[in-house]
């Protein structure tokens, strides 16, 4: 079993990001056991299809490795490290661009729908994106790849590729990924709209929870987020079509570990005048450990660069036997 996950370094970390992704690979990471170690990088390589500046984009990587350690990742346990730093991941793209066909990248509902009506402007980057990705993933034989759902098709292309790769060449080379999707993927939406997704972007910063609010903020976000004047039902049912009552319910349940249930019995009768607090207060308790590590950190670039080199040394280690196979079944000497 190896477990191995990327996530784009993007600034502004907030609620979201560390529901919906990081506490996720937290968790697999505490699962492990032995000497079983768990990949988790950020792709900065990535991050090349959304134009960023140059000083953004060294920011962005270590704000990410920041907030990766203080939610938990263990540089010592886990493999931590930034993709630009570890060049297997872009050759074996490269070799990769011979197999993935462009009927298959066509099919790709994520590069659809970033490029919308202006798929003529687009980068490249952006189109072979999910090869990139196929190779973060191939490169270290992956078997376990906990991520969102919509990341469900560039996994299937990932195994699609290897199956390719494997039956071209007549080797055993690639291990097929399988995703690892939570089962309620948490789906955090913003605190003004319940259809929209919490997001950096979100022009309003009262829409969101970033994680370097002080705890003041995070109380004064929850109590003006939107909701309705209803009561809270006491069943999870009760909050169809109402989707900021069930997005704050949902916070509420993914932070205490139960069900969107059971917190609708405990608060049921309620207005959200009590529910608020509440909310408030667990958020609170939650993320106050996670900031005071993350702000802490990220003032220590030497330290956080030291780590993310550390761990690409361990990648390299780990992704060199691959790259060579892949070289060699190819008859390209190396
Ligand atoms: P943003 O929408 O703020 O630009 P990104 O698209 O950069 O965030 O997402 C980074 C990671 O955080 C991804 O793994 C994504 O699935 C997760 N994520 C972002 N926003 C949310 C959200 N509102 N709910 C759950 N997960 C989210
Ligand atoms: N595309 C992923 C996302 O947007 C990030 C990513 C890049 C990734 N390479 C990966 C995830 C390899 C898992 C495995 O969330």
């Amino acid at each position: 079993m190896r477990v191995l996950s990327g996530i784009q370094p993007t600034g502004n970390l907030h609620l979201g990001n560390y529901l919906g992704a990081i506490r996720n690979w937290v968790r697999m990471q505490d699962e492990m056991t032995g000497d079983a170690q768990c990949f988790f990088f950020l792709a900065d390589m990535h991050s090349i299809t959304v134009h960023e500046g140059r000083e953004q984009r060294i920011r962005n990587v270590r704000d990410m490795a920041a907030a990766l350690v203080a939610a938990g990742i263990d540089p010592d346990r886990s493999v931590l490290f930034n993709q630009a730093r570890v060049p297997a991941h872009a050759e074996l793209c490269w070799l990769l661009n011979g197999t993935a066909r462009i009927g298959w990248l066509n099919r790709m509902t994520q590069f659809k729908d970033k490029v919308g009506k202006d798929r003529e402007g687009a980068s490249i980057g952006l189109f072979v994106y999910p090869v990139l990705q196929a190779a973060d993933i191939l490169v270290y034989n992956a078997t376990h790849v906990p991520v969102g759902e919509d990341q469900k098709q560039h996994l299937e292309l990932a195994r699609d590729i290897a199956t390719k790769f494997n039956t071209d060449f007549g080797v055993e080379l690639f291990t097929l990924p399988d995703p690892i999707i939570p089962r309620e993927s948490a789906r955090i939406m913003s605190l003004r709209d319940g259809t929209a997704k919490m997001s950096k972007s979100d022009p309003s910063d009262m829409s969101r929870v970033n994680l370097t609010d002080d705890d003041d903020a995070i109380v004064q976000k929850v109590k003006k987020a939107k909701t309705d004047p209803e009561p809270l039902p006491e069943t999870a049912e009760g909050l169809a079509g109402r989707p900021e009552a069930n997005n704050l319910v949902g916070i509420y349940a993914t932070l205490s570990g139960t069900t969107a249930d059971a917190v609708c019995a405990e608060f049921a009768g309620k207005g959200f005048g009590a529910f608020k607090p509440a909310l408030g207060e667990l958020l609170v308790e939650t993320l106050r450990p996670i900031r005071t590590r993350f702000m802490e950190l990220r003032t220590d670039d030497a330290a956080l660069d030291a780590i993310l080199e550390k761990g690409a040394a361990k990648a390299a280690a780990a992704a060199d036997p691959t790259l060579r196979a892949a070289y060699d079944a190819m008859g390209l000497m190396r």
